[in-house]
């Protein structure tokens, strides 16, 4: 079956005043229709920058793509005249972003934003552009839709506004949507609402979701599998179940580390005051787990240091470092982006990979 989307070891540099900077260094990932792939890494590790060069959207220049390949329905876009290319952006994929504010027109209201886009696309009437804008606005939930179609996107809550630009990515029913970070300006509770009503909209129309996060809790409940991502680079691909109990790369093992407790201080809560369900899909014991290793004296664990610039790569393995279980051969060979096979990983795991010269004794060395 051909994938939906299909990267395969793209390659973006930026010029810049102190050199070139490698910001995406080889990265391959796919989505099928109507599924999930959840991109997670700290910031600066190109998760951004792989979305737009993927949408066609980068700063160029300075940025550039200098290899790989972006095949969408088996398609290279990266080899397709820009026309066409545009073409494909407009109805098949849709970018959602942090910041709706930015992203939205501030002196046009947002049902005549919406409605544009089915004029534009759809040839529609003025009227019935503007009952579909309405249609839509109802169907993320803006309460009296009807009524705030024609107020403008200051007028709206950070959450509204994120409904507002999910919808705009809706309006022409694209097979892909990458949401970059969608939820990371607003607060938990509503984060976990607009989350869910992704997860909703993605399932009701089989799309295919790439959700980009720097936050695991926020993943573990929508995402089918997960990159994790690390100086222009992936370094881990799993199930997500299976990356949450049996990292293969002590990067991802450090991410959960930093998670912070379900039911310690400084927890998420629901609007209820219930725990936050994110991140809890891998079960409680599986956290339960990871939250006593996570803790060392009491304080959270977090990964040491700073993640490298892209003008300065470390030699070797890039979390070099950083990285707890370092030793002489890291610092001096990459390690490649290794198939964890199923005899070594969980039994239900398919499609792993991870870029850690000793990815057996990292699954070995867990107390599962
Ligand atoms: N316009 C730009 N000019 C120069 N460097 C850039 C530009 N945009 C991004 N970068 C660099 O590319 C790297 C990856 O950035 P980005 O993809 O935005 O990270 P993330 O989204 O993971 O936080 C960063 O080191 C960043 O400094
Ligand atoms: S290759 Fe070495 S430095 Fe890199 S993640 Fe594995 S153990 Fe750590
Ligand atoms: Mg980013």
């Amino acid at each position: 079956m051909t994938r939906l989307l299909d990267v395969q070891d793209l390659r973006v540099e930026f010029r810049t005043r102190d050199g070139i900077a490698e910001a995406v260094g080889g990265v391959s990932y796919g989505v099928d229709a109507g599924r999930t792939l959840a991109v997670l890494g700290e910031s600066g590790s190109g998760k951004s920058v792989t979305a737009q060069a993927i949408m066609g959207i980068l700063d160029s220049p300075p940025g550039r793509v200098t290899g790989g390949r972006v095949l969408f329905r088996g398609r290279d876009l990266l080899t397709m005249s820009a026309r066409e290319r545009r073409r494909i952006r407009g109805a098949a994929m849709a970018m959602i972003f942090q910041d709706a504010l930015s992203a939205l027109n501030p002196v046009l209201p947002v049902g005549a934003q919406l409605a544009e886009m089915y004029q534009v696309h759809r040839g529609m009437s003025g009227k019935d552009a503007r009952r579909r804008a309405v249609e839509l606005m109802d169907r993320v939930r803006i309460p009296a839709a009807g009524q705030r179609a024609g107020d403008y996107p200051h007028q709206f809550s950070g959450g509204m506004r994120q409904r507002i630009m999910i919808a705009m990515a809706m309006a022409l029913e694209p097979d892909l949507i990458i949401a970059d970070e969608p939820t990371t300006a607003l607060d938990v509770t509503v984060q976990a609402q607009v989350m869910d009503l992704l997860a909703e909209l993605r399932r009701e129309y089989a799309m295919g979701l790439v959700l980009i996060t720097h936050d695991l809790g926020v993943v573990a409940d929508v995402a089918d599998t997960i990159a994790v991502m690390y100086a222009g680079r992936i370094v881990e691909t799993a199930p997500v179940r299976d990356l949450y109990r049996r990292p293969a790369h002590p990067y991802t093992r450090g991410l959960l580390d930093s998670v912070p407790r379900v039911d310690g201080p400084g927890a998420r809560r629901n609007d209820r005051g219930e725990p936050a369900g994110r991140g809890e899909s891998a079960g409680r014991g599986d956290r339960a787990r990871r939250n006593r290793r996570g803790h060392r004296g009491g304080r959270l664990y977090a990964i040491k240091g700073a993640p490298p610039s892209p003008l300065a790569l470390p030699s070797g393995c890039p979390f070099h470092p950083r990285c707890p279980r370092a030793q002489e051969i890291c610092r001096g060979e990459r390690p490649p982006l290794y198939e964890v096979t199923a005899a070594a990983a969980s039994p239900a795991s398919g499609g792993r990979t991870s870029a850690c010269h000793f990815w057996k004794d990292e699954l070995d060395g867990l107390d599962v």
